[in-house]
């Protein structure tokens, strides 16, 4: 094969590169020759994608974790009162403790974000509203099933030896 034949000469380049190249490098110099005051707008210009990047806090509150220590609060069980995997309803103080993991508890509000029901059982991992059967995750309080469309609101607890406090 001679595919070299076909190609042009690269050497000698022709009359129009030529003047496309000249014709660049005076567009070059009569912005450069512009003066400076342009860049000023160039940059400010670009100072509108400086919002962009939001990163929101909102999925799944996460603070509901319990801390260990002493500290003054309501008592409310004992640790051995809260089931692995599930959790308890305390109606007096409107709190709901979960235990997901071994010896790790949380807390949320009773209070349904749909409608404001008082949430009114747990099964099969999840915090139940009786109201409209919004269900929520006892790992975050966040929304399994809807209607409601947010999570509980965590609570916070203190765990000190094997009682659990309201903060
Ligand atoms: Fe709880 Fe509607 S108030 S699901």
């Amino acid at each position: 094969m001679t595919t070299s034949e076909s190609l042009p000469p690269t050497a000698a380049p022709g009359r129009r590169t030529v003047v496309a190249a000249v014709g660049a490098a005076g567009l070059a110099v009569a912005l450069t020759a512009c003066g400076s005051s342009d860049d000023d707008s160039a940059s400010s210009g670009s100072n509108t994608q400086a919002g962009a990047n939001t990163t929101g806090g909102t999925t799944g509150d996460t603070g509901a974790s319990a801390s260990t220590g002493s500290g003054g609060g309501t008592a409310l069980a004992k640790t051995a009162d809260i089931p692995e995997g599930g959790g308890k309803i305390f109606k007096d103080q409107a709190v709901v403790v979960t235990q997901p993991a071994s010896g790790t508890f949380k807390a949320f509000s009773t209070k349904c974000p749909h409608a404001g029901c008082a949430v009114s059982s747990i099964a099969n991992g999840a915090i139940v509203c009786p109201c409209h059967g919004s269900q929520f995750s006892v790992e975050d309080g966040s929304v399994k099933k809807g209607p409601a469309t947010t999570g509980l609101t965590a609570e916070k607890v203190t765990v000190s030896g094997d009682s659990i406090t309201l903060s």
